[in-house]
């Protein structure tokens, strides 16, 4: 399989070839995505979170963001990996950090401070919708003002946009207002790609979102493996 790059992505796009992207937080499952041929490898900041322990995303720092886009650069090939800036980061000088951790582009959420990465030569991932990192509580976005603000970070040269919890046909209208691919995650199917937290998928987050329809349970697996290992312990 070949690597993926940004043209790739553009060309997905243009041919109707759905885009995979999934979040991964250290070495062995950032090698199972990769192998497994996901297109788009996140570090996320959902690493708060989800595998920190941590009550909101807001506190992840730089440094968390670092520590694990090492570790997972380590276990990509194929797939284009993308990292996170944290809350309250945006900066063409944290940028640069996580690309010399490993990363090949940023995802920012919102609008602020995108074009200057950009001219900065970083590839940037534009983030709309619902933004976890300045919105209280998880919720269904359907402001119109969504397509200007897509059309707005298009001309501002990010290469794709994540939509979080957009309004479906909002998704849709979104989605063929911009040529740059569009990456959903519960915006509905219209979009030119899907992107879910690893932990989510694959029933092993603590919590998760009302609109992920989990592929496995890693969770009772493991409770159940944990459980025969102290049986045959006593
Ligand atoms: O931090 C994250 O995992 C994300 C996805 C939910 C898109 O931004």
């Amino acid at each position: 399989m070949e690597k993926v790059t940004l043209i790739s992505l553009r060309q997905a796009k243009q041919r109707r070839r759905g885009i995979s992207m999934l979040t991964a937080f250290d070495h062995p499952m950032a090698a199972i995505l990769d192998s497994s041929g996901v297109d788009i490898v996140l570090v996320g900041d959902s690493l708060g979170n989800v595998a920190l322990g941590y009550k909101s995303t807001r506190s992840v720092t730089m440094a968390d963001m670092v520590h694990h886009t090492k570790a997972v650069a380590k276990g990509v090939k194929r797939a284009l990996l993308v990292a996170d800036l944290p809350y309250r980061s945006v900066s063409v000088k944290n940028a640069r950090l996580l690309l010399r951790a490993g990363a090949q582009a940023v995802k920012i959420e919102g609008l602020k401070g995108v074009r200057q990465i950009v001219r900065a030569g970083i590839p940037v991932m534009g983030h709309l919708g619902y933004l976890p990192q300045t919105m209280k509580k998880p919720k269904v976005q359907r402001s119109g003002d969504l397509i200007e603000q897509a059309r707005e970070l298009e001309s501002a040269g990010v290469f794709a946009i994540t939509l979080e919890m957009v309004e479906p046909s909002l998704a849709a209208q979104i989605t063929s207002a911009v040529r740059v691919p569009t990456i959903g995650i519960g915006s509905g199917k219209y979009c030119d790609g899907q992107v879910l937290v690893t932990y989510d998928l694959l029933g092993l987050s603590l919590w998760s979102p009302g609109f992920v329809r989990p592929k496995a349970d890693l969770k009772n697996a493991a409770a159940r493996a944990v459980k025969a290992f102290i049986r045959e312990s006593n």
